[in-house]
């Protein structure tokens, strides 16, 4: 068994998030993009756009493409997987994926490290 820790980090109510919305948010100085889909999964992905470098994808429309959990970058459409990160346009680009939880008092964390 691997040994996997990771340190949560209170981020906001998760009242603060609204469905098929995004805010970023400054975690242990990594800046994330956190979403909240309209079936209430909460996903935290970078907020950087890999293909601008600008840090925007916290205002992507939230979407899905099939099964999938979608956010698409608001300057070039490129589409991720909220999931994973990929993005499902352009191979070998991706956003990196931060674990997410919801506490027993409904503030949201997510481990960036
Ligand atoms: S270079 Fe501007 S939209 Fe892609």
């Amino acid at each position: 068994m691997i040994l996997d820790v990771q340190l949560f980090q209170a981020v906001c109510p998760v009242d603060r998030l609204e469905p098929d919305r995004g805010i970023a948010a400054l975690v242990d100085g990594v800046q994330v993009a956190l979403f909240r889909t309209s079936d209430d999964e909460i996903y935290a992905v970078g907020n950087q756009d890999p293909i601008s470098g600008a840090y925007v994808m916290s205002r992507g429309i939230v979407g899905s493409r099939g099964d999938v959990p979608t956010v698409a970058s608001p300057l070039h459409k490129q589409v991720y997987d909220l999931r994973t990160g990929d993005c499902l346009d352009v191979p070998g680009v991706n956003l990196p994926a931060y674990p997410v939880r919801v506490t027993d008092a409904s503030v949201v964390e997510v481990a960036v490290h």
